[in-house]
């Protein structure tokens, strides 16, 4: 009976785990989805504590202080930071919660290697596979955060590439060679550690930080598939569907980032982006015109008296804080009768889904937020454009410049609308580190400011009129 309750709560930590990842691509399922797929695990991991015996010795668990010890830690520390972080720091907390998973991918392969029962060859390779690819993802994701965190900065080691690769080497040789039963000395077990340890150390060194995105759900990855090893030497279905679907989840998005930024994984793994001083491209520094400044007062006006405003978010809305501001500027442009919607790149910002999260915070409904194709089909009627602290999502190069860094990236395409209005504090280019000549356009306008100041200001020249 026991194991037929354990079975059943498996079933239901792996089904609500899929739900869960299901509802989290929808904004206003999310929330819901975490929490069911939060639950299903705890019932999976109670179970476990409770009702899982030996097949050997047919014993319980035991050692529940520790276990409860732990647990609580985990949840009080977990709770605590998740809550406090900042929204612009996420990235940061997602690397090391991920790195802690490949911690104990680690720990657990060390602990089933010491174990007193004999390997056999089968056992020993998961035991491997999981602590190298644990490892990597641990030693990997810490460096990340210290680099998002700016703790550490980013670094080309000489040779950094030919380094790992005899690493690689090194692994599989021993590797082989201690599954193999060549070896049997645990040296060779530890130095495999060691190795892998600073293989991930020396992979995310020379990224550029801001490409830390890509390479967290990448490491995320890989700690899916470290906990999966985890799941075959337990024979934990729960553990082998959440490591497997994780795994494939952070390969799905690594994938579609890179799409989205129209990168190949090798370029931003190689770090060559943005890396370029601006007008420096591959072809001749290009003629720029003058911009053309546009006053608040005037820029209320225009707004106030269009019929749509589409309003485009980028990464300096997020450094700004300014949603808030965003979305009373929102509100008033609705009481005077304008349709006011947002068009939301899929890179727009540093992380996946960065702008939906940004306004979701700030209560903006999510069906004023339009995805970038439907945004470009609306961008025809649109009166107005006001792009608030976004750059690279809407450079034209990448659609009229081959030579650019960026040729290619689908964007939004703002010259389609009466007017453009762009609000950043400077000339300066954004992530990419490219010039951007929807600046000099004869449809543009350019407002300078920080973003919460300007929409603050706009707000209250709104009121007025
Ligand atoms: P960016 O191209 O980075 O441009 C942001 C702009 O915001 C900057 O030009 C900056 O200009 C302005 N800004 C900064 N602080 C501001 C403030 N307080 N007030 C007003 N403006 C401010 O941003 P984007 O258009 O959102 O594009 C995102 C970029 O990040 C893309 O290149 C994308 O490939 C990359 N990326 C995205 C992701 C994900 S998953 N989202 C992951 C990795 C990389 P000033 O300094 O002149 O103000």
């Amino acid at each position: 009976m026991e194991q037929l309750i354990l079975s059943l709560s498996y079933l239901v930590g792996s089904i609500t785990f899929i739900m869960g990842l299901k509802m989290l691509s929808h904004p206003e399922k999310a929330r819901r989805g975490n929490l069911i797929a939060a639950t299903g695990m705890t019932i999976a991991i109670f179970a476990t504590i409770f009702l899982w015996e030996s097949p050997e010795t047919h014993e319980h668990l035991h050692n529940y202080g520790w276990i409860f010890g732990a647990l609580l830690i985990g949840t009080v520390v977990g709770t605590m930071t998740a809550k406090k972080v900042q929204m612009t720091a996420m990235p940061e907390m997602v690397s090391l919660f991920n790195g802690m998973g490949g911690a104990c991918a680690m720990l657990i392969s060390v602990i089933e290697y010491n174990k007193p029962e004999p390997l056999t060859t089968d056992r020993l390779s998961v035991i491997v596979l999981g602590m190298v690819i644990g490892t990597v993802s641990f030693a990997g994701s810490a460096i990340a955060w210290g680099k998002l965190n700016g703790r550490i900065k980013d670094k080309t080691i000489p040779g950094g590439q030919i380094i790992n690769f005899i690493l690689l080497g090194g692994m599989l040789v021993m590797a082989i060679a201690l599954i193999g039963g060549f070896v049997s000395s645990p040296a060779v077990f530890y130095a495999i550690l060691a190795m892998a340890a600073l293989y991930g150390i020396l992979f995310v060194m020379p990224i550029g930080g801001a490409d830390m995105p890509v390479v967290i759900s990448l490491l995320n990855s890989f700690t899916g598939v470290a906990a999966a090893f985890g799941g075959f030497l337990y024979n934990n279905p729960v553990m082998l569907t959440g490591g497997i679907l994780v795994g494939s989840a952070g390969t799905i998005l690594t994938i579609l980032m890179c799409k989205a930024m129209n990168r190949s994984l090798k370029n931003v793994l190689l770090g060559s982006f943005g890396k370029k001083p601006v007008g420096t491209g591959d072809g001749p520094a290009k003629e720029q015109g003058s911009v053309k400044e546009i006053s608040l007062s005037d820029t209320a006006t225009l707004m106030a008296y269009s019929q749509r405003v589409l309003i485009i978010p980028g990464y300096g809305l997020a450094v700004a804080q300014a949603q808030h501001a965003c979305h009373e500027l929102e509100k008033i442009l609705e009481e005077k009768g304008v349709e006011v919607e947002y068009g939301i790149h899929p890179v727009a910002g540093r992380m996946p889904g960065h702008m939906n999260v940004l306004l979701a915070e700030a209560d903006v409904p999510y069906e004023k937020l339009l995805e970038m194709e439907e945004a470009n089909e609306k961008m025809a009627s649109t009166n107005v454009v006001l792009i608030l602290g976004a750059n690279d999502v809407v450079n034209p190069a990448a659609k009229e410049d081959p030579s650019s860094p960026i040729y290619g990236m689908p964007i939004l395409e703002v010259e389609k609308a009466d007017h453009v209005i762009v609000n950043k504090r400077s000339m300066k280019p954004g992530y990419a580190g490219i010039e951007n000549d929807l600046f000099y356009k004869p449809k543009t306008s350019m407002l300078f400011g920080d973003a919460k100041k300007v929409l603050q200001d706009l707000a209250s020249e709104l009121k007025q009129l």
